[in-house]
């Protein structure tokens, strides 16, 4: 790790943060751009948000476009993947006894939005038990495309999943649905900053991603891709001046979810700073990360004689969730913050306790050395 890195974060100092996963975690430096934008709107309201927003955003969009792989102009801005997503699920035209198919290991918030959505269309959403551990990602494509009927329309799938940070085989996933005329949609909000993402040779239908999660871009920035032969039918949730306004792009797709209504997009035009953050001192110190990761995953598998949820290293990244004993106490949680400052997710998922360790450039060995001599005296 290069000396004093976490100097260069605005995380408080006293407290062992081992839970970027969550909502990241933002550099000064790109801190610092972000209040430049938001200074730079208050002294020019209106010039600013007639003209340069529109230019700065283009430039957001070739920078992002270049590091996802893709068109900048098949990029939208959101502040989150649940929006993101949410603008495609009510663009869909299904009907009744049509399926949705996803995995049981997807985010909680979008599952509910899906449900929401289906019981009102009567389309059915079809939640794919993938069991663990993973195995070989071979087992994990066979079982998941079990779940495929003549009626599925759409796959929902994480390609780095929330509650147990597996990496999922979506290129094969996306590969098997377009031969059957089925789109994807992929959420991939733990993936920019994670694992190397070219979003045109993954050929999905969408794509999600956040960018203040691994990327650490402050809050609120995340994207959508469409794919072009979509663009003409999926629709804002959000209507606002679209061509009648001052957005200069000639896209259509643009012009509709660029503005949708005084807001701040600050954020998003960090991004040119904060892939260029990224590159300079992330991206080279990522596989140590993992191999940290790995290790924290072996001790707890040790400390806690409960199995890994995975069988090889391929699957988990810079995130690794454990199996906590049946009988942890059940305000681990709350002890680990309040008695020991370790900010940490644990939680219940399906029916068992999971604690999801984190790691990125300002950790070290001798945080998650400390998180296991603080483990090992509560449970
Ligand atoms: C896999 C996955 N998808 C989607 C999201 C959605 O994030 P948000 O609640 O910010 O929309 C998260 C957030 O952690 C996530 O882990």
């Amino acid at each position: 790790m290069k000396n004093n890195i976490s100097n260069q974060f605005i995380l408080d100092p006293d407290v062992t943060f081992l839970n970027h996963g969550s909502f990241g975690a933002c550099p000064k430096s790109v801190f610092n751009d972000y209040q430049y934008w938001q200074k730079k709107l208050e002294y020019q309201p209106v010039l600013f948000s007639t003209e340069i927003v529109y230019e700065q955003l283009r430039q957001s969009r070739i920078a992002l476009g270049d590091f996802v792989g893709c068109d900048e102009q098949d990029l939208i801005f959101f502040q989150n993947p649940t929006t993101a997503v949410s603008n495609i699920i009510f663009s869909l035209d299904l009907k009744p006894g049509d399926e949705i198919l996803m995995s049981n290991h997807e985010y909680g918030a979008l599952v509910r939005a899906w449900l929401k959505w289906g019981r009102r269309h009567q389309v059915k959403i079809v939640q794919q038990d993938v069991k663990l551990p993973v195995t070989t990602r071979e087992h994990f494509i066979d079982n998941f495309w079990a779940g495929v009927t003549p009626h599925t329309k759409v796959i929902f799938l994480s390609q780095i999943t929330s509650a147990t940070a597996l990496e999922f085989p979506v290129k094969s996933i996306c590969e098997l649905a377009k031969e059957k005329g089925i789109l994807t949609i992929i959420d991939g909000a733990h993936v920019p900053g994670h694992l190397d993402l070219n979003i045109n040779k993954l050929d999905c239908d969408f794509y999600t991603g956040a960018c203040h999660k691994w990327l650490c871009a402050p809050k609120g920035t995340s994207f959508l891709y469409v794919k072009k032969e979509h663009q003409s039918w999926v629709r804002p949730l959000v209507y606002s001046w679209g061509k009648d306004g001052d957005d200069p792009e000639s896209s259509e797709f643009l012009q509709d979810f660029q503005w949708q209504g005084t807001r701040d997009m600050a954020a998003f035009l960090t991004l040119p700073k904060a892939i260029k953050f990224y590159q300079e001192y992330i991206d080279g110190e990522k596989l140590n990360c993992k191999k940290m990761i790995l290790k924290t995953g072996i001790e707890l598998a040790q400390l806690f004689n409960t199995p890994s949820i995975y069988q090889s290293a391929d699957w988990i990244h810079q995130m690794v969730s454990h199996p906590l004993p049946k009988n942890a106490p059940i305000d681990i949680k709350k002890r680990l913050w309040e008695e020991y400052r370790i900010e940490i997710p644990v939680f219940q998922w399906c029916d068992q306790p999971y604690i999801r360790v984190s790691c990125n450039i300002y950790n070290n060995t001798q945080q998650m050395e400390y998180l296991l001599n603080v483990l090992r005296s509560l449970i």
